[in-house]
């Protein structure tokens, strides 16, 4: 027993917020690894002053040696490259495919009964191959998306309805991309389904269909504004509250690139689907009933990310 460690693989934006999530939540011991020297370890300094004043009792350390990260119980994975301007996810492919490859070395050699939760980008794909890089079983790699996609469509929804954020159940399926897809009609306003709300607020379809719309492009709008970097605030949050989950071993359904294989109508295969996560890691993955339409766009979505693991394939032949 002791206290849990918990692995950042990619000390930058995320993996800095990450850690002091982790520590104000006294998650456990928080190892930020790098392979830039000096940066894990400077930001470990820092992150640890903030114990006296935040009151929070967590080990932080900084290190460019996978040997560190021994033993975890939790492995966050941020390495590589985030979006510039103009770019789409899949423009990170080659260049972050490689550090998958030594990521997954990393985490097979050091922490093999880890819960690897992956978020960098394109995240279907690189989630699969991280899980194909390390070898652990597949219900011990899972990817963060949906969380934070649904987290993005849940804020929009509460703006224009001027309703409290912790009353909107947003959902969201497929893959981390410009084809996911938002489920209008399993997105509730406690309870009330998300159009019959907007009828009663006289909020149009077509208003409707625009927030789906800006949802899906969530991360591009931010990657536009910041103009260097992309999104790590909401990110590092919704990875946090996976990790809660397995820790916890809190059986919540949250949507995530899971793998399926044979739900879905899908083949061995990351994709985001209501996942539940509890001490096994991803122990089930809920396949609910869709319209014909969200069936199609679901598919769009799916053969988008298979055309990414073809892509993969075709980079390292490892993974053919
Ligand atoms: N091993 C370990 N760390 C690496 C490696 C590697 N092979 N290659 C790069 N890194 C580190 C970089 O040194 C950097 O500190 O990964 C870190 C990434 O941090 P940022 O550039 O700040 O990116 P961040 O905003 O945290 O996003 C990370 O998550 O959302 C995705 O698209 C995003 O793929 C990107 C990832």
């Amino acid at each position: 027993t002791g206290r849990k460690k918990i692995a950042l693989i990619g000390s930058g934006m995320i993996g800095g917020t990450l850690a002091h999530l982790a520590a104000k939540k006294e998650m456990g011991d928080i190892v930020l690894f790098d392979i830039a020297e000096g940066m894990p370890q400077g930001k470990a300094l820092d992150l640890s002053q903030c114990g006296p004043v935040e009151g929070f009792d967590a080990k932080i350390t900084g290190s460019n040696d996978y040997a560190d990260i021994a033993g975890a119980d939790v492995v966050i994975v941020t390495a590589g490259v985030p979006r510039k301007p103009g770019m789409s996810r899949d423009d990170l492919l080659g260049i972050n495919l490689k550090v998958m490859k030594s990521v997954g070395e990393g985490i097979k050699n050091n922490c093999p009964d880890a819960f690897v939760i992956c978020i960098t980008n394109p995240l279907d794909a690189m989630v699969w191959a991280l899980r194909e890089f390390s070898g652990l079983p597949h219900n011990k790699v899972v990817g963060m998306a949906g969380v934070l996609d649904s987290a993005r469509f849940a804020t929009f929804l509460a703006w224009e309805f001027d309703c409290s954020v912790k009353d909107v159940n947003a959902f969201v399926l497929g893959g981390h991309g410009d084809t996911m897809v938002p489920v209008t009609s399993y997105t509730t306003i406690n309870g009330i389904p998300v159009n019959d709300f907007a009828k009663i607020k006289g909020v149009s379809e077509s208003r409707i269909d625009e927030i789906v719309d800006r949802t899906r492009k969530g991360g591009g709008e931010i990657v536009g504004l910041l103009g260097n970097g992309s999104a790590y605030y909401a990110p590092a949050t919704s990875a946090i509250a996976m990790a809660e989950a397995y820790l916890g071993d809190q059986k919540r359904i949250l949507p995530c690139a899971s793998y399926v294989d044979g739900k879905y109508g899908l083949d061995g295969l990351y994709v985001g689907v209501p996942t539940v996560i509890g001490a096994d890691g991803t122990e089930d993955v809920i396949e609910i009933e869709l319209s014909d339409e969200e069936k199609s766009n679901l598919k769009v979505s799916t053969d988008a990310v298979e055309e990414l693991l073809e892509a993969c394939k075709g980079l390292d032949s490892s993974l053919a």
